[in-house]
């Protein structure tokens, strides 16, 4: 399997914004090798259709930051799954400890968000941390988390610059392990170009928040995960 790389831009960007930085990229296509990685993009939802095409011409998946835990429906301000229908997206992420922390979110809803993102053909990656991993796979049926893709985040390493080492990745990894069965892993927190290296010789990918907000640095970063010396900018 390819390496998941997932740029996060969380509730950053205008439609401006997001059309400069897909200009950068568009330009560095060479640079990249779609058999070794593969990027994904998790944009707003107000930039989907924007982005969408951009991102489906270069090769690249799409994702998006959440979804709602009720269908389709009179759930006024929700994003439900049928109203990503007939977008081109393969990624939901959940249960994000930013979601978690300022939306209140339970274990209970982000299983009902992954069992409707999967009902829908969406992969959800689920984020967890120390303080939610054992309360989110009780609130997960066995068929539920086989399907699921799990991304490790400590709290202490989002957006801080404090990455976590790679011995408590590990340790977080084998836990996951025993819990979920042979699932895909991933480590998000604190993710750059210098470090991205290390964190995939033990994970199936990672995600990226901060270092995927700037075009140039995140190409960098994919450059480093496909194994090659990036350009000094
Ligand atoms: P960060 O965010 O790269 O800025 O630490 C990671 C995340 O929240 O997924």
């Amino acid at each position: 399997m390819n390496k998941l790389i997932i740029g996060n831009w969380k509730a950053n960007k205008s439609l401006t914004q997001a059309q400069a930085w897909l200009a950068v990229v568009s330009n560095s296509v060479d640079k990249l090798d779609l058999t070794k990685v593969t990027p994904i993009l998790a944009p707003a939802f107000s930039l989907l259709g924007t982005v969408a095409p951009v991102i489906t011409k270069l090769g690249w998946r799409l994702a998006v930051q959440d979804v709602s835990p009720f269908p389709a429906g009179s759930y006024t301000g929700a994003v439900s799954v049928v109203n990503l229908q007939d977008l081109p997206i393969t990624y939901v992420l959940v249960g994000h400890s930013e979601r978690r922390q300022y939306f209140k979110e339970t274990p209970q809803e982000i299983a009902q968000k992954a069992e409707l993102a999967l009902e829908a053909g969406i992969t959800p990656i689920v984020c967890v941390s120390e303080q939610t991993l054992t309360a989110q796979v009780s609130a997960f049926n066995s068929s539920l988390t086989e399907r699921c893709i799990i991304a490790y985040e400590p709290l202490e390493a989002i957006g801080t610059g404090k990455n976590a080492s790679l011995e408590i990745v590990k340790e977080f990894q084998s836990k996951v392990k025993s819990l979920f069965g042979s699932v895909p892993f991933l480590y998000g927190g604190s993710v750059d170009e210098l470090n991205v290296g290390e964190y995939l010789l033990v994970t199936d990918g990672v995600l990226v928040g901060t270092a995927s907000l700037k075009a140039e640095q995140f190409i960098n970063l994919l450059q480093t995960a496909q194994g090659d010396q990036p350009a000094v900018t």
